[in-house]
């Protein structure tokens, strides 16, 4: 027996003074944590306004002069140095590192220019720049852009600033994303700007009004980072969430409708184009099944003399390691980074495999066509390329899915696998029956440029083009400086 329950049992007021003297410290230490989160919650309650922020103020430098924080971290997401093994800051041309890109998505935008995504500071120039927003783009395009786009929703009405051309909208057009994208002008709370995300939630029998705070920290980033199409003629945004947001589940919103956004220029299926399914398949990993929200990883509390505050430099976790995944986890910086890289290997094996067996089935089909096949016998091998085509740009789209669903994103891909294998399995029989026995030869499309002159795309003049186009789309004061 030790010494103190010896002395205890001999003095057994002892015993007594002990635990009313620790009830007395664990009252006191609560009344300690409950000052302190009711402190931090009152100096969140009560900014100090300097400036008033107006209802519809887009300019994000108005709103950091009561924030400097948050806006100065904000922006920070200029910052294009950071470079991960897949991931990061950097402009990366993903043509130029994957030729097969280009003619996976032969006869849409895509196969013209496809670069990786850089921070939100870039959201306005790189949409602007690329070579896909012509002539044709309608308004819709801008929604996930900018800051500007609440107000002028709320100016021009939402359907019609869908249906608006993205041309006629882009003088109107002077800010990245920023605070009045998700944030409340009047109270700064989290707020859901953008309607889509508010209809499709409506539309499966859901309040957003009513997710938690914790959920709100991760619906913010599903305005934007989420699949969505432009519906009908009016291009009106929308998410086809309606029977769920699993994989399948939108493809079989999209089958009844039977949409496609594009038809493959060589096998002429029709095809979904994915957008960045990130927020759906976050929900399927283990992160989100333990509560996480995005901006645990992405926008993880910082002190800075005593204050508290939100990171505002969305960015990869992986160039701040120390302050989002060592919160939780108590492995070193180097055992976490490569347990990311070890998920994104595995899944980016996968995906080169669907990728080499598409490129062939486009080409095999084109093929076909070329030697006279039917429209029936082609319509069951369309059906297994969109279907494996669908499945390989989900992940593909979907930046983070390789860290943040790998077992989902590995299932996805089989799939893929499988059904762009039972294209060619029947691609075979229909060669065969039109006179082609032995393997159809591949283009050389070792390189983007080798590439797009298999599809016989001109890209200086494509390019000319746009600059052109590009000066007008550009808000007044910004033209004249050029
Ligand atoms: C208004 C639309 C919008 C919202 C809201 C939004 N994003 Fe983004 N995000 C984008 C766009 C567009 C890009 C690509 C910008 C570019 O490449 O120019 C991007 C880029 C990113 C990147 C890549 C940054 C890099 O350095 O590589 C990450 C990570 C990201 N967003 C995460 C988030 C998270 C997390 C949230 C929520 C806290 C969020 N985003 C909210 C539209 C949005
Ligand atoms: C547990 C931490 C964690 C959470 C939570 C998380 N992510 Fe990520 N995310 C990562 C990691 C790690 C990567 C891979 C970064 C890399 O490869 O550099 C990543 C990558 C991304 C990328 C691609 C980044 C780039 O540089 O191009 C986007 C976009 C993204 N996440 C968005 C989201 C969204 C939206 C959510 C919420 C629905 C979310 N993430 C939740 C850890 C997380
Ligand atoms: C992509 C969405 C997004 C954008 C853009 C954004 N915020 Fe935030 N903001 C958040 C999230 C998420 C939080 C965390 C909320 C929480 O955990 O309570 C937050 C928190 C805050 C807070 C509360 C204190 C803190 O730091 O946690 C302030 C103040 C704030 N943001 C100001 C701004 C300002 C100013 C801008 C523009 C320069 C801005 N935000 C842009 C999503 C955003
Ligand atoms: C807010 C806490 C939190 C943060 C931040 C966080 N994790 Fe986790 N992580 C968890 C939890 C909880 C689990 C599930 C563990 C369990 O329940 O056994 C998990 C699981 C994992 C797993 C195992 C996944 C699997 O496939 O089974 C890996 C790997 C991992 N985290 C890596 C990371 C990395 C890398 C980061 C930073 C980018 C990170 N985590 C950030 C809480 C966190």
């Amino acid at each position: 027996m030790n010494k103190l329950a010896d002395t205890i049992q001999k003095k057994p007021w002892l015993g007594w003074l002990l635990f009313l003297g620790t009830l007395g410290a664990v009252f006191l230490l609560g009344l300690f944590a409950t000052s302190i989160s009711e402190r931090r919650l009152e100096s969140k309650k009560s900014f100090e306004w300097i400036t008033p922020i107006g209802e519809q103020e887009s300019d994000s430098a108005v709103w950091g002069k009561n924030f400097p924080r948050e806006y100065d971290s904000w922006k920070a997401t200029q910052d294009t140095s950071f470079k991960s093994k897949y991931n990061g800051s950097t402009m990366i041309d993903m043509l130029e590192i994957n030729p097969r890109l280009v003619v996976l998505w032969a006869g849409y935008g895509f196969s013209k220019d496809y670069n990786q995504g850089r921070g939100h500071y870039y959201s306005v120039t790189d949409i602007r720049n690329t070579l896909r927003t012509d002539e044709t783009a309608p308004g819709t395009c801008w929604t996930c852009k900018s800051s500007n786009v609440p107000r002028l929703m709320n100016h021009l009405g939402v359907a019609d600033f869908y249906k608006d051309t993205w041309m006629h909208l882009g003088p109107e057009i002077t800010n990245a994303i920023g605070c009045l994208d998700c944030h409340d002008p009047k109270t700064l709370n989290l707020r859901i700007s953008r309607p889509a995300l508010v209809e499709a939630f409506q539309r499966q029998g859901n309040d957003i009004k009513k997710a938690t705070h914790q959920e709100m920290r991760s619906l913010v980033c599903a305005q934007c980072h989420i699949e969505y199409y432009f519906k009908d003629d009016g291009k009106y945004l929308t998410l086809p969430w309606d029977r769920g947001t699993t994989v399948e589940a939108m493809e079989a919103y999209y089958d009844e409708y039977q949409f496609k956004d594009f038809t493959h220029k060589l096998s002429r299926t029709p095809i979904v184009k994915p957008q960045h399914p990130d927020w759906e398949t976050f929900q399927l990993g283990i992160h989100a099944q333990r509560g996480l929200a995005c901006a645990d990883c992405h926008m993880p509390y910082r002190s800075e003399g005593g204050v508290k505050f939100s990171n505002h430099k969305v960015q990869s976790p992986l160039n701040n390691i120390a302050n989002t995944c060592l919160v939780c986890h108590r492995e070193s910086e180097e055992t976490l980074r490569n347990s990311v890289y070890e998920r994104q290997d595995k899944i980016s094996e996968l995906r080169t495999r669907a990728e080499d067996l598409l490129v062939r089935a486009h080409i095999e089909a084109k093929t076909a066509w070329d030697l006279g096949a039917t429209t029936q016998e082609m319509e069951p091998i369309l059906a297994f390329i969109r279907k494996a085509q669908w499945r390989w740009d989900f992940v593909a789209a979907s930046h983070g899915a390789s860290f943040h669903a790998p077992l989902e994103s590995a299932r996805i891909l089989g799939n893929a696998i499988e059904q762009a294998g039972q294209a060619r399995l029947s691609l075979v029989r229909v060669l065969s029956k039109h006179g082609k026995t032995d393997a159809v030869a591949l283009p050389d499309i070792s390189t983007k440029a080798k590439a797009q002159s298999y599809l016989g795309l001109d890209m200086p003049s494509l390019k000319k083009k746009k600059e052109a186009f590009r000066q007008e789309t550009l808000p007044q004061w910004e033209n004249k400086a050029n």
